[in-house]
């Protein structure tokens, strides 16, 4: 029997499933064994449900394509193939909710790309690098949850991940006033330029939902656990703008920051560049080498150079610079389905797995 922990994808047909299948093709610790969907997929090969929807770059991997897609709601089903899953699957909010729990309930550890369970005060909402102590808080949810090995932990919004991660590197300046706007890829949509012609040369300033998500996620990053749930930081006060562009792969983020111990710019820049957390220590298989970079260059980071950064893991932060009404500004660029979906799920499991909350069943 392999060594590996064998791994169903909630959503396997979708965006954010597709990156799941290509991420894990060849993992060192994790194999696909499950690809589920909705019951219109379920019973079809995985490459007859996928049919003409493949948005990968890659091509879709020989050892999925011949699975047969299960039923998501077939929860017993489902679970008993594999040792935990990753959840992408568009459903209701509530419908979600439910889902995930029946899984975690099932002792299958779920980690999920959805923001259903983002508030649930007792679910962990992780950047490893960022917040990997929120793990803890999963002995109370098991109480709750009444499981031994099962339980759920999520990762935040794509939109938040070209810039949170550049505040917890500058937390010791305590910044304490950012006003963002992001320019968000269709992809975030689940979209290809194909089925989103609308798109091609145009600009929507409206983003469902995701104002709020952006300006509250980070707080609940850098929050704490106490009486067995996490509660969210009140500091620094974030107000944002999220505006879907033309492009297809990579949020960038343009940023003001003002801070109580303003540094120069030389130190945020060292800051940034030395920031590291378990993942690097532990040498994680999706580690980002480097999770954070600088580019002195005026015109970069740019989405078509620099979105692939460290296999889409890493961020890129460019022009930085002091401004007249804050202290800072700069620009910060993330690849949303890979360090903001997919592979920020992976690098949770990851490390999750290594400190020995997924197990073999
Ligand atoms: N795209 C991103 O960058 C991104 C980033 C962060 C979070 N998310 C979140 O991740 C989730 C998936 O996003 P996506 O972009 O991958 O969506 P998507 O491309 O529309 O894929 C949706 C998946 O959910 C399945 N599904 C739909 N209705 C279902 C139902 N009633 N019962 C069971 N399964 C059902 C679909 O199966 P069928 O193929 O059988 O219909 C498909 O596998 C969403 O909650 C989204 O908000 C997306």
């Amino acid at each position: 029997m392999s060594e590996k922990l064998r791994v169903g994808i909630l959503g396997a047909t979708g965006m954010v499933g597709q990156r799941f299948i290509s991420l894990l093709e060849n993992h060192p610790w994790f194999e696909v064994v499950t690809v589920a969907a909705s019951p219109r997929s379920a019973g079809k090969t995985y490459e007859e449900a996928v049919g003409g929807r493949w948005k990968m770059d890659t091509p879709m991997p020989e050892a999925v394509k011949n699975l047969i897609v299960m039923n998501v709601n077939e929860v017993e089903k489902v679970a008993e193939s594999v040792d935990f899953v990753f959840s992408a699957v568009d459903m209701t909010k509530d419908e979600i909710k439910a889902i995930e729990e029946a899984y975690a309930k099932t002792e299958t550890p779920v980690v999920s790309n959805n923001s259903a369970h983002r508030w649930t005060p007792d679910v962990p909402m992780v950047i490893p690098e960022v917040n990997p102590e929120h793990f803890e808080v999963i002995k109370f949810q098991k109480e709750r949850l009444g499981t031994t090995r099962g339980f759920i932990a999520v990762k935040p919004n794509c939109s938040i991940q070209s810039y949170a991660p550049v505040l917890t590197a500058w937390k010791e300046f305590e910044p304490y006033e950012v006003v963002a706007t992001t320019y968000q890829a269709i992809s975030g949509a689940g979209k290809t330029f194909k089925d989103w012609p609308e798109m091609v040369e145009n600009i929507i300033p409206y983003i469902g939902g995701e104002e709020e998500k952006s300006e509250q996620e980070p707080l609940r990053l850098w929050g704490k656990i106490e009486d067995g749930v996490i509660k969210k930081a009140e500091s620094p006060v974030i107000t944002c703008q999220c505006i879907r562009v033309p492009v297809l792969n990579g949020h960038t983020a343009a940023v003001f920051v003002k801070f109580r111990k303003k540094p120069s710019k030389e130190e945020l820049i060292r800051k940034l560049e030395e920031f590291s957390g378990l993942p690097q220590e532990l040498e994680l298989p999706s580690a980002p080498k480097q999770f954070m970079r600088y580019m002195e260059e005026d015109n970069r980071p740019q989405v078509k150079a620099d979105v692939d950064y460290e296999n889409g893991m890493g961020v890129s932060i460019g022009r930085l610079r002091e401004d007249t009404v804050y202290d800072y500004k700069f620009v910060g660029l993330s690849h949303n389905t890979v360090r903001g979906a997919a592979g920020g799920a992976v690098l949770c499991a990851e490390l999750l797995k290594a400190q020995g909350y997924i197990t073999k069943k």
